[in-house]
């Protein structure tokens, strides 16, 4: 029954792993999403929306607040000057790309992305019918090479898929590595979609660079986010894009035939949090940082070659030490081996063999947690 076009993505490894997780008793580390609540005064103010008759249909935009604390973030992070009116709320960020997607490619059109990539983007391309040009980023450093960016475009590029920092890699494009994505896009008049749900995931003095930021890239630009990442509020889906209206203009024409709207009674309470003192931001990261490096000592420990991460909250290591040769064969065995889950690298590559070896595991989750999957993976060797 289903169209020729989504048959390539029926099943999602997430929900495989997690169920395989669930039944197993292993600690999932396979599906980004934290296992701690947000900071209290947001989850108060949006427990206060609910019983306080914030229930129905906000504007198609979005509420005001937001999206004027959408503008003010942008200013006081990234010094990017955002007029609220250019700023739309989305149903997290996943529906920002998708309507940026629909609404700005077609068959016949080719939109450049990075592979590994957000599982999402080819799903939506391909709803679209467009067709996906993906360069690959390869270990150690997960740069791309820039012989191979500027092959990927062509006169048919309408979009470039970019995300920074980068899930799973963990890689923070540098500025340099986004003005050669700045200066091919504008080569050939195309339009950078930014998906930039990890801006505040840093480490290790890493920069963040929004693509926004580059000179005269603002006028080509959507710039995606969103509240689910920032405040461990992924259940919510609440996200938003801002660019030059004409763009945003076109995002808005699409995303209110597929959601409409959402969110009511939470977006008023995220508008709140953004403005959320810098101690935050600042714990937020710190905290990751510390975790990172909790699971990237133990996952070495465990025999992993294991590729530090700048930014996110995903580790990508390489099995190939262990004795394997498939990443997704070790995941599916993974949870009765040792009691935790991970998810393998390759099913967020369109090239098979790119990251076969590889397998992404999440670190936003208790310290006890980690410690615990940490102790869990030291007996891998022993049992491979
Ligand atoms: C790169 C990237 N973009 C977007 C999303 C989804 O964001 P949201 O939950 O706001 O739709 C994720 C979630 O894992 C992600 O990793």
């Amino acid at each position: 029954m289903l169209v020729a076009r989504m048959a390539p993505f029926t099943s999602t490894i997430f929900a495989e792993m997690s169920a395989l997780a669930l039944r197993t008793g292993a600690i999932n580390l396979g599906q980004g999403f934290p296992d701690t609540d947000g900071p209290a005064s947001l989850l108060a103010d949006a427990a206060a929306n609910v019983t306080g008759g914030v229930n129905q249909y906000p504007p198609g935009v979005g509420v005001p607040a937001l999206r004027i604390a959408v503008a003010e973030h942008q200013m006081r992070f990234w010094g990017l000057a955002v007029d609220p009116e250019h700023v739309l709320v989305t149903t997290g960020a996943t529906e920002a790309i998708a309507a940026a997607v629909l609404a700005l490619s077609g068959p016949g059109d080719e939109v450049v992305t990075f592979q590994p990539y957000y599982d999402s983007y080819a799903a939506t391309v391909a709803l679209a019918g467009a067709t996906l040009r993906a360069v690959q980023l390869r270990p150690p450093s997960f740069a791309f090479d820039p012989d191979e960016l500027r092959a990927a475009f062509s006169p048919r590029t309408r979009l470039v898929l970019l995300n920074t920092p980068h899930n799973p890699t963990g890689a923070v494009f540098t500025r340099e590595q986004l003005a050669l994505v700045g200066e091919l896009a504008a080569e050939h008049d195309a339009v950078v979609v930014t998906d930039e749900v990890y801006e505040h995931m840093v480490y290790d003095g890493a920069e963040h660079v929004p693509m926004a930021t580059l000179p005269g890239m603002a006028d080509r630009t959507l710039t995606i986010s969103s509240a689910g990442k920032t405040f461990s509020v992924t259940g919510w889906k609440v996200g938003w894009v801002h660019g030059p209206p004409a763009l945003v203009g076109a995002v808005r024409a699409v995303k209110q035939y597929l959601t409409y709207v959402s969110g009511a009674p939470f977006q008023p309470a995220i508008a709140t949090a953004l403005g959320l003192p810098g101690a935050f931001y600042r714990e937020l990261a710190g905290d990751l940082a510390r975790k990172r490096d909790l699971l990237v000592d133990g996952l070495r420990a465990a025999g992993f070659t294991v590729h530090p991460p700048r930014g996110t909250y995903f580790v990508v290591t390489d099995v190939a030490p262990l004795g394997f040769d498939d990443g997704a064969a070790f995941c599916r065995r993974l949870p009765e081996l040792v009691g935790v889950a991970a998810v393998p690298v390759s099913v967020f590559c369109a090239d098979p063999g790119l990251g076969r070896t590889l397998v992404r595991f999440a670190f936003c989750k208790r310290d006890e947690v980690l410690a615990e999957a940490v102790s869990r993976l030291a007996g891998l060797r022993a049992r491979t």
